[in-house]
């Protein structure tokens, strides 16, 4: 029943909708900047010679081996940008304090010259850099990786700006419903109080709610009872099930070398270090001689004096002749054999669908169970990459008369002696 309270906190929850509805709306519309062209087909043609060109240095929010792109026309003029985007190395020689200053913050590291780019191409880059891939600011806060998949509808389905305002109009329109029904109970009740009823029905019509009495009855206990058993034993069987599983395991390791850092930031191809991962079972860690490739030249981060802690550590293993002892992470038990390049050269099988976001790991963490129904699972339900393939020809051939599509368990993935010695 609506008592004057609730209708109060009604219009309340109402005005703070039609607050956020706006703020909503607000922030879809942003500034334009009227010194380049923001029409998406610039933008998009943009892309396409940054990624070509700029994309191994730079990107656009964020320092990478070059600053951050983004603002340059705010932070400069559009023609001195043209200028250095076509040859750097001459706006530094004439003398230019600002070319000057960055070169040498970037340590004299020299960007290549792009004399080829058509003014249309360096018009369309800079409509890139100042207007692609734009990042939602909820997101960018929430630490979400800028870049390609940021780009804004490039998923299809609807854009999140309109989602909001459906979203948005449903409410209020489910708001009003309320309050429309609640002033016609009080209509309602108000018209027959005033009417002469027998006793029984003036009580009935009068009744307040009894809470306390619901939750005492029967039927209340049973489903309270019967939920709260049906958790402790789901807990127990998953507990069970958990034995021996050692997902989430995340070791300290004896430097605190970063996968967020090498892989992520810098964008270091997993192969390089893990050597293994395309030619046989094992995907191999580095030795010591692979970091020392990098860093026998990068002895700190940004460009601080002196050598980090922790690269010296790199260092004394080397002169020592001592491994480093890292930590295992993932280890499956002897009776079972796994193979890398089966699945990752063969199948084609991003590291990422195993071993989860490795390149936003600071630590690495186990990330999938690696138990036998874990296997056997994407084995039944994943098909086989047959294309390009010669040695499949014949079993495609044979399989082509199934409706189903040819799949891990149609070549025996199920079969224990796969994968068990
Ligand atoms: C090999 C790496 C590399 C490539 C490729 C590269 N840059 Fe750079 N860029 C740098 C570095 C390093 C700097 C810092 C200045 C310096 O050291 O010369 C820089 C500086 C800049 C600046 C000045 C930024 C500022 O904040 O003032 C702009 C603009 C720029 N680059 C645009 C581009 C564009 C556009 C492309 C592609 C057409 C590109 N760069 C390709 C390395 C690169
Ligand atoms: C610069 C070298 C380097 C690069 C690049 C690199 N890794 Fe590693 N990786 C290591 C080192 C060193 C270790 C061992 C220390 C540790 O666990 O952090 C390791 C450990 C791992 C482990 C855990 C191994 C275990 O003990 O079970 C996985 C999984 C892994 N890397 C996957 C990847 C993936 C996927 C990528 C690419 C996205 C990648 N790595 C890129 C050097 C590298
Ligand atoms: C392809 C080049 C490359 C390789 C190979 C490489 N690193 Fe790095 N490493 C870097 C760069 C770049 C940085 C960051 C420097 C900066 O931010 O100024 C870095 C930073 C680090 C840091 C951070 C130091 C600190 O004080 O925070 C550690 C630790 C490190 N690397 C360890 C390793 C280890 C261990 C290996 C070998 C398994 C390795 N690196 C291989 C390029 C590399
Ligand atoms: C189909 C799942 C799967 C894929 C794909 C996969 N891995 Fe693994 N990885 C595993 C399993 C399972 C283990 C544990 C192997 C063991 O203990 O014998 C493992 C172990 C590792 C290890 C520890 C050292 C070793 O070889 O045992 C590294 C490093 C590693 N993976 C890196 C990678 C990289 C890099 C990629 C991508 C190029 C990749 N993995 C792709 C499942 C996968
Ligand atoms: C993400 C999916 C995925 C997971 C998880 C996975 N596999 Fe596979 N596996 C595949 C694919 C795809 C192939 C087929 C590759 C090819 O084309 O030969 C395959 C093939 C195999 C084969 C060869 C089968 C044959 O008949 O030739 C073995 C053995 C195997 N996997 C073992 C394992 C083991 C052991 C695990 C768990 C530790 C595992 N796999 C986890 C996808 C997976
Ligand atoms: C796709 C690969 C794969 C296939 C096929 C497979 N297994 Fe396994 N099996 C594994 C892996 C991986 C483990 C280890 C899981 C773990 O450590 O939790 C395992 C574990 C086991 C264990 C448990 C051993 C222990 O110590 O707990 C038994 C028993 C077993 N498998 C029997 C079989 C039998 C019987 C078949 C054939 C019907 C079979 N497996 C087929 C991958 C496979």
């Amino acid at each position: 029943m609506f008592s004057k309270r609730s209708l109060v906190g009604i219009s309340l929850n109402f005005s703070t909708l039609a607050v956020l509805f706006f703020m909503l709306l607000g922030s879809s519309v942003y500034a334009a900047d009227p010194a380049v062209a923001s029409s998406d087909e610039a933008i998009a043609a943009g892309k396409t010679v940054f990624n070509a060109n700029c994309k191994q240095c730079h990107k656009l929010d964020q320092k990478n081996v070059g600053p951050a792109l983004r603002g340059i026309t705010d932070r400069q003029s559009i023609a001195w940008a043209t200028k250095f985007i076509r040859n750097s190395q001459a706006v530094i020689a004439s003398g230019d304090a600002y070319a000057t200053a960055l070169y040498k913050e970037y340590n004299n590291t020299v960007m290549p010259s792009h004399e080829f780019l058509s003014d249309g191409d360096l018009n369309n880059l800079l409509s890139y850099i100042e207007h692609g891939d734009k990042v939602d600011p909820a997101a960018a806060a929430a630490g979400a990786p800028a870049g390609d998949q940021a780009a804004p509808g490039a998923g299809g389905g609807i854009p999140n700006e309109y989602l909001a305002i459906i979203l948005g109009v449903l409410v209020f329109v489910l708001v009003l419903i309320l309050i429309v029904l609640g002033l016609i109970i009080r209509v309602l009740t108000n018209y027959i109080q005033k009417q002469d009823l027998p006793e029984e029905d003036k009580e009935f019509v009068s009744q307040k709610t009894n809470f306390s009495k619901i939750l005492k009855s029967d039927a209340v206990i049973i489903i309270v009872t019967a939920l709260v058993v049906a958790f402790v034993a789901k807990s127990a069987i998953d507990g069970l099930y958990g034995v021996g599983v050692q997902q989430g395991y995340a070791p300290a390791q004896p430097i605190a070398f970063s996968h967020a850092l090498h892989a992520g930031q810098y964008e270091i191809a997993c192969q390089y270090c893990h050597t293994g991962v395309e030619i046989g079972k094992s995907a191999n860690i580095p030795s010591a001689n692979i970091c020392m490739n990098c860093h026998t030249h990068i002895q700190n981060v940004g460009g601080k004096e002196g050598v980090s802690p922790e690269i010296q550590k790199i260092y004394n293993a080397v002169d020592n002749n001592q491994p480093i002892e890292w930590v295992r992470v993932h280890n499956l038990p002897d009776l079972a054999y796994f193979n890398h390049a089966q699945h990752v050269a063969v199948g084609g099988i991003e590291c990422q669908t195993c071993h989860g976001p490795i390149q936003e790991m600071e630590v690495v963490a186990q990330h999938s169970t690696l138990t036998m129904g874990w296997c056997i699972d994407c084995h039944r339900q994943t098909e086989i990459a047959t294309e390009g393939n010669a040695y499949y020809d014949k079993l495609v051939q044979l399989h082509a008369s199934s409706k189903d599509a040819l799949k891990v368990k149609d070549i025996g993935g199920l079969e224990c002696a796969k994968c068990h010695y």
